[in-house]
Parts: C-alpha cells; sequence; structure tokens
C-alpha cells in the first residue's frame, strides 16, 4: 500500500522539489497551496516530470475548518510543510504578517493532524535559528541565537511548537530540517526558484542579471574577515536538499526515529564565498555578467556552514551534485522562464 505525504506550500521552489523526489520515490502526494506566494508554473512543471495530474487542493492553512476537512478527506502518513512567508527583509517591515501566517498555519496544522489520530510531521526549518555562529562547521548541537529577523524567528518558534507537541501528543513524530542555502533548479528546467519582484537571494538575482532582466548585481560588502571579503555560505543544491526530505520521510514511516523529535543540518558542509560562487557562475555560464561592490547588508552574518555528518550517519544522505551543475541548472532555469 502506497504511503501518502501531504506537502502544505508545495507549489513553491523547495516544495516542488521535494514533490517530485516524493513521487519518485514511489510515494503519494497531495499538494495543498493558497499560491499567495507563487504561480501554477512549478505546480505544472511537477506533473510534466512525474506524468502525471498530482492531486492539488487550493486552501489556505490559516483556516482551520479547511485544514480539518482535508484530513477528514485524506489520510496522511506524513507531512513536510512549508506552508510560510519567508522573505527575510519583508519580515522585518511586516513582522505581525509572518507570526500569524507562519505560526497559526503549523498549529492548524498540528491539530488536525492530531486530531486525524496522529502523523509523522516534518518541519521545513532553516539554519538562520543559529543566528552568527562562533564555532564552524555548525552541527545540531550548536547553539540556536537570538534571530536576526521576525522570519528567522518563526522558525525557532515553529521547532519549539513541534517539539512540545512531539513530547505531549505521542501519536505526534517529528523531525526539523535545518536548510542553509537551497540554490539551483531541476534538472529538467521545468520547476526551479520564482522570486517575487526583485529577488532577494543571491542566485537568483545573479540570474536574472545574467539573463538582462536586472541591470548589475550587487556584492553586498567585501571588507568581511575572509580570504576574499565576501561572506561565507553553504549552498546546497535544491534536489540534494529534496532528496533529504525523502531520507527523512522514509526514517518515519518506517519507524526508525530514536526519539520522538530529531534535528538535522542539510548543507554540504563546504564554505564557499560570495565571489566563488559569482566567479563560478561566470565561467560556467560563459556570460560576462554586470557586478559591482555595494556596502553590507543589513543583517547579513559573515560565514556559516555545516557539519552535515549526523544526517549522512542518521538519514544516510548527504550532498553530491557538483556546484558547477548546480549553477548551471539554475542558469538552464533562467533561460527556460525567458523562453530561451
Ligand atoms: C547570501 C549571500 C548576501 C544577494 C537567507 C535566509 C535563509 C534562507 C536563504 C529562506 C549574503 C549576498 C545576496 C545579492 C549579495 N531563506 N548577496 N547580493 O541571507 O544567507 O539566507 O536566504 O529560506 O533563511 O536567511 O541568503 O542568498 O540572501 O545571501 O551579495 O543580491 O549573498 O550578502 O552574503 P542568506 P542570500
Amino acid at each position: 500500500m502506497k504511503k501518502t505525504v501531504l506537502v502544505p506550500g508545495g507549489a513553491g521552489y523547495i516544495g516542488s522539489h521535494v514533490t517530485v523526489e516524493l513521487i519518485e520515490s514511489g510515494y503519494d502526494v497531495v499538494i495543498a497551496d493558497n499560491m499567495s506566494n507563487c504561480d501554477e508554473t512549478n505546480y505544472r512543471g511537477v506533473c510534466q516530470i512525474v506524468g502525471r495530474e498530482v492531486p492539488f487542493v487550493k486552501m489556505d492553512f490559516c483556516d482551520a475548518e479547511a485544514v480539518k476537512a482535508l484530513f477528514k478527506k485524506y489520510h496522511f502518513d506524513a507531512v513536510i510543510h512549508f506552508a510560510a512567508f519567508k522573505a527575510v527583509g519583508e519580515s522585518m517591515t511586516e513582522p505581525l504578517k509572518y507570526y500569524s501566517n507562519n505560526i497559526l498555519s503549523f498549529t492548524n496544522m498540528l491539530q488536525a493532524a492530531l486530531d486525524a489520530g496522529g502523523c509523522n510531521i516534518l518541519f521545513s526549518s532553516s539554519a538562520t535559528v543559529y543566528g552568527e555562529p562562533e564555532k564552524f562547521p555548525v552541527t545540531e548541537a550548536s547553539p540556536r541565537q537570538d534571530a536576526t529577523s521576525p522570519y528567522g524567528n518563526t522558525k525557532k518558534m515553529c521547532e519549539d511548537i513541534l517539539f512540545d507537541s512531539v513530547r505531549a501528543y505521542p501519536t505526534l513524530k517529528g523531525i526539523a530540517l535545518r536548510y542553509f542555502n537551497p540554490i539551483g533548479a531541476h534538472p529538467s528546467a521545468l520547476i526551479g526558484e520564482l522570486p517575487r519582484g526583485v529577488p532577494n537571494n543571491l542566485v537568483p538575482f545573479i540570474t536574472q542579471t545574467a539573463i538582462g532582466k536586472r541591470e548589475s548585481l550587487s556584492v553586498f560588502g567585501n571588507d568581511y574577515p575572509t580570504s576574499d571579503g565576501t561572506c561565507l555560505r553553504d549552498f546546497i543544491d535544491i534536489v540534494d536538499l529534496a532528496k533529504a526530505h525523502v531520507c527523512a520521510v522514509r526514517r518515519m514511516i518506517e519507524g526508525k526515529m530514536e526519539q520522538d523529535y530529531e534535528i538535522y543540518n542539510i548543507g554540504t558542509g563546504r564554505p564557499l564565498s560570495v565571489m566563488e560562487l559569482l566567479n563560478s557562475f561566470i565561467r560556467v555560464s560563459g556570460v560576462k555578467l554586470n557586478w559591482h561592490f555595494a556596502p553590507r547588508r543589513a543583517g547579513d552574518i559573515t560565514a556559516i556552514w555545516a557539519d552535515p555528518t549526523l544526517a549522512q550517519q542518521k538519514l544516510g544522505w548527504k550532498a553530491e551534485r557538483k556546484l558547477d551543475d548546480t549553477l548551471a541548472s539554475a542558469w538552464a532555469w533562467e533561460k527556460h522562464l525567458a523562453g530561451k
């Protein structure tokens, strides 16, 4: 009997890539999304890649009645919760929008899962919970620090809500995956990152500059205490990241968990500077990219990268895709969007 996974926010960048990997690993998937932060592009791409219509429910997880109805209509063996707003900058100017949406959608889902008899819950968390780390690489035991944004705070709060819920309710199990910096697109170039308006993140800004949608890339800061003066990040390929979700869901559904709540860093373990990534993109794409140094961006941390050992040991997962292939996939996706 096939297992069914609910993917709230599954029409988005990470959710769509996870849906493809789940289906290709033999799971059934139901996508639920209010489409507030994306259009149908990625959903249509998912259906094309897997060769069938994936069940899709347009709904808002802030609507408790709609969530309850969903759990009455289907039996879910696991939930992978992506339904949240994720723009760091926007969360600074609209904190209430972020707290009400990100927390309520998560607690509505948990309550419905509990009322349905329990479920395996996989939460989409973020390395942002580590703040500005003092020691590297970052392990799951590294201290969480005060979030640098309301967005980051909602990630910490949802981790705590999940921890308290699995401790209080034996029918709930939970895993939090702390992503580092997701980049790239599916090799088919049919799904990828679709930022609304001006991209906040580095790679979509690079590819939009390369395709001519943006005038020039600003490299925020070249006076950091790093080898080339630019920030260090752990850029994790989106397909590698998606596969980590399949490994985590499998661990939960097959009853392999050793605690009721587990946390895993999902990164490559390899720090890369902004300039190193930029130069790799220029080499891989062959595009003469317009870029310039700009002042540091408020809220940016100097460096962060993962120790991914625990995910390898317990999930049997590690990043495999080469950076050049990841950047080539991001560029192919941008050209696909431009109809090239
Ligand atoms: C990376 C580096 C910038 C844009 C955030 C969130 C994290 C996750 C990923 C949601 C930084 C530099 C960027 C640009 C640049 N969010 N940069 N020019 O800030 O590390 O992480 O996004 O899932 O939770 O915190 O990612 O891609 O914005 O920046 O120089 O136009 O690239 O200064 O050093 P970040 P990012």
